[in-house]
């Protein structure tokens, strides 16, 4: 999809690669970028960084249908219709395994599960009928590939992988563009949270500057995966040939960064 004149509702937009894709969304000619986030007052200000007329702040909690529900209605209220949903929110977490509490697995299935669920039931329809929309996934190399530190984290990105593939396999056909972001480190406030001591920092840490760009590149070529660490894929081939060695692998790189291993 050409992002000119479209209009884009970016969630978890106040801050890191959010931001980041609705600054780039901006400068690539969109008419419209709906910042969304819990964060209302970062929001804002991402949003009033944008050409005059072109950003709008909405606060929005994406763990709750219908605020997603009340920002797609706000969007088409104000810019007549939404024809990029780049669905970004993400959380951490702690760290940890089976020992951690429900409370955290269920705010993981809802930040990165249901609200993808949730956002495309809100927009896709309406794009199909249009014959024209454009769907963002950001998972994360973890949904491809796991990461030791945090069972929730990687369980739960590949749940946002596997609902990306499947609107893709669903609705590519019929007009949706669908990509899958999967980066491994990349320069935020999620990262900095983690000290810098993650496994996912090996390859490198991207500014998200460089990922939303990658995002923009692969929603003008219509391709699914984006992967900003180039390796990913070379990781992810190795899984996919020797899966059983992959294991070994990984359970070493699991005893390398955590106090369990
Ligand atoms: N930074 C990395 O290394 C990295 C790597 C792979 C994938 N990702 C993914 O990229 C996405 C963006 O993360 P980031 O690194 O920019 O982190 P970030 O913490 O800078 O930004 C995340 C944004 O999401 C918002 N958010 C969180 N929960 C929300 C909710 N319930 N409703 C609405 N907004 C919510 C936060 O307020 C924040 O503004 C996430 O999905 C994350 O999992 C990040």
């Amino acid at each position: 999809m050409d992002i000119r004149n479209k209009v884009v509702i970016v969630t978890g937009g106040a801050s890191g690669i959010g931001r980041s894709l609705a600054q780039r969304c901006a400068a690539a000619g969109a008419r419209g970028v709906v910042v969304a986030d819990i964060q209302q007052e970062a929001a804002q200000q991402v949003a009033d960084g944008l050409p005059a007329g072109a950003g709008l702040a909405l606060r929005c909690d994406v763990r709750q249908e219908a605020e997603i529900q009340a920002l797609v209605a706000a969007t088409r209220e104000h810019f007549g219709q939404v024809d990029a949903y780049l669905s970004n929110a993400g959380i951490l977490g702690k760290a940890g395994g089976i020992e951690l509490d429900d409370e955290l697995w269920n705010a993981m299935w809802q930040v990165h599960g249901m609200a993808h669920v949730w956002a495309a039931r809100a927009v896709v329809p309406e794009m199909v009928a249009r014959g024209e929309g454009f769907f963002l996934v950001t998972a994360s190399a973890a949904g491809l590939l796991s990461i030791v530190e945090t069972a929730p984290y990687a369980v739960t990105k590949h749940a946002a992988v596997a609902f990306a593939e499947w609107l893709r396999i669903a609705y590519g056909r019929r007009g949706l563009g669908v990509a899958c972001l999967c980066p491994q480190s990349v320069q935020t406030a999620m990262v900095a949270s983690t000290g810098g001591d993650s496994s996912a920092a090996h390859d490198g840490v991207l500014p998200p500057e460089q990922v939303a760009d990658d995002v923009l590149q692969a929603m003008h070529d219509g391709r699914f995966l984006v992967l900003p660490h180039p390796e990913v894929l070379q990781y992810f081939r190795a899984k996919g040939q020797d899966y059983e060695r992959w294991l070994g692998g990984m359970q070493k790189l699991h005893a390398r960064h955590t106090a369990t291993g």
